[in-house]
């Protein structure tokens, strides 16, 4: 699959909506993330499919302060495994170092080990737990990866 990761924006929320609907419990809605689009402190981006411009994957952080928080990713299920949430996330994190944040911070289900997997090579290492901090009721591990000294 050939892909270009670009900025999110208005064009791709329906098909960012639905990968999202497809893939959580409690999936964000379209008016969601039309609004994470219009704060200045957001940065999100999509891999658009360069043959058909489709949206395979997306990925979000809130700049706060000096960190970024990631908020939110996903890849479409039929384009899963072939390195598009390594980009996603790799590009999150060059975007952290433009921007000279000191690190990057998430929160992941202690059940999603495919996503533990994913920040874990990416560097990012565990550093807390949240009891009960999704809607389902499971815990998350906090995780951080720090890009400079302060
Ligand atoms: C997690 C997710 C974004 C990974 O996206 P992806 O494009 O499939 O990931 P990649 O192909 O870049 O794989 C990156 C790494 O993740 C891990 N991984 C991803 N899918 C995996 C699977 N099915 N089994 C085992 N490891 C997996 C591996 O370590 C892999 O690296 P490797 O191929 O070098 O071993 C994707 O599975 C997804 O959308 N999951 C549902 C949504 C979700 O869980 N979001 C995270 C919420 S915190």
């Amino acid at each position: 699959m050939i892909y270009s990761i670009v900025p999110m924006t208005k064009k791709h929320i329906p098909e960012v909506a639905q990968i999202e609907q497809d893939t959580f419990p409690i999936p964000w809605s379209a008016e969601m993330f039309d609004n994470e689009l219009r704060h200045d402190y957001t940065v999100y981006f999509v891999a658009e499919n360069i043959t058909d411009k489709s949206v395979l994957g997306y990925a979000g952080m809130w700049h706060i302060v000096n960190e970024g928080q990631i908020a939110n990713i996903a890849v479409r299920d039929d384009a899963r495994g072939q390195g598009i949430g390594t980009s996603l996330i790799n590009r999150l994190i060059r975007t952290a170092r433009q921007r000279e944040m000191m690190g990057l911070t998430l929160e992941v289900s202690i059940n999603n080990r495919n996503a533990q997997r994913l920040y874990t090579k990416l560097g990012f290492k565990p550093e807390g737990i949240r009891k009960g901090y999704y809607e389902t009721g499971e815990d998350a591990i906090i995780m951080w990866v720090y890009l400079r000294c302060v």
